[in-house]
């Protein structure tokens, strides 16, 4: 717990186990790029076409107009802040686990096996079903609003991710319920993630260059930077857009359209003077559902490129992360395990 990174009152310097080679860390290309923005008040053909060509062109894109109340949004962001900053230690140190398995912790650094390796970031991971019964229960009690506030957020944007799945459906052809049942019947994980300033941001990330292993996952950013996601062999920095919930495919979307939508590649970068939190909600399989390509995705010309695995086996598979594998050097060694995994013979 004392070495939570939120805790310490400052950061004279990076300790060595945060500290990434530079060739691992090359820059972002670009000043940051606004993703495409969905509206999601527009024609429901409308919303269908932009959702799949953005997701078809950078895998990533953002939503506004998503139902979620902005007044809900700033409960949550202030919520956050006050669990992070105002909150005493000791009123959090039983959340404090690093036992993965646990479904509800306070954390530093991912939810990977990273070989010691660190990251500029503390973690709160909360665990819940839908519909939510007592899958709460375990949620912790302070600061007073957290519980109400975290699952009325949680619930409508679990949401806002239903849908976009059913408009997905509808954008490539699939029946809307495809991804109703077990695709989605994991336990759905609310991540608030919290990075605090950072002496030194050109040695240190706050996450790893990673894909999301679920389905698909909401994330509602504050106005800081940090975001950075592959396009076209580079790294590219996002703008938030106030408001907005961005929105990628995890590996398993990938899986089931047999690669025609991708998980794309993210990091978080570090920021000298502002802290950032992050809130996300992932939406994933059930551990036992099998995940494969759809039959709508296979034909004689196209046959399956991936196997069809429990999500339970491809998160063990999936859980080694090391840095500077790829000959790019932008990424890390998840695709190539990918790969090795999927083989097809
Ligand atoms: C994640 C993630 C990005 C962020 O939690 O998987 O990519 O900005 N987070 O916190
Ligand atoms: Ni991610």
């Amino acid at each position: 717990m004392e070495n939570m990174l939120h805790l310490a009152p400052c950061h004279a310097s990076v300790p060595d186990c945060f500290v990434v080679p530079p060739d691992q860390l090359p820059p972002a290309a670009s000043a940051a790029v606004s993703l495409p923005v969905v509206d999601m008040s527009g024609s429901r053909a409308e919303v269908c076409r932009a959702i799949l060509d953005a997701g078809r062109e950078f895998g990533f894109f953002q939503v506004v107009n998503h139902g979620v109340p902005e007044q809900l949004l700033r409960d949550m962001e202030a919520v956050c802040d006050e669990f992070y900053y105002e909150l005493p230690a000791a009123e959090k140190a039983h959340l404090y686990s690093e036992d993965k398995q646990k479904p509800n912790r306070l954390f530093s650094g991912t939810t990977y096996e990273t070989g010691g390796h660190k990251y500029w970031m503390d973690c709160l991971r909360l665990a819940f079903t839908f519909p939510v019964g007592d899958s709460t229960s375990e949620w912790p009690h302070k600061p007073h609003r957290l519980r109400e506030v975290f699952e009325k957020f949680a619930v409508l944007t679990r949401g806002v991710g239903m849908e976009l799945l059913r408009l997905l459906c509808e954008a490539l052809g699939l029946r809307p319920d495809y991804f109703d049942g077990d695709l989605s019947g994991g336990d759905v994980i609310l991540s608030v993630n919290h990075y605090p300033p950072c002496p030194n941001p050109s040695v240190a990330l706050g996450l790893p260059p990673h894909c999301d292993r679920n389905l698909i996952t909401l994330l509602h950013t504050g106005p800081v930077h940090g975001l950075e996601v592959v396009y076209d062999g580079d790294w590219i920095k996002v703008e938030p857009v106030p408001g907005a919930f961005v929105v990628n495919f995890g590996l398993q979307l990938e899986v089931v359209t047999n690669g025609m939508l991708k998980s794309v590649e993210h990091r978080v970068m570090t920021n000298a003077t502002l802290a950032r939190t992050s809130r996300a909600i992932f939406i994933q399989p059930k551990e036992d559902c099998l995940v494969g390509p759809a039959e709508e995705f296979l034909s004689e010309d196209n046959p399956p490129c991936y196997r069809t695995v429990t999500f339970g086996d491809f998160r063990r598979m999936h859980s080694v992360v090391k840095l500077g594998s790829s000959s790019l050097n932008l990424t890390t060694n998840l695709k190539d395990i990918q790969k090795g995994m999927y083989q097809m013979n």
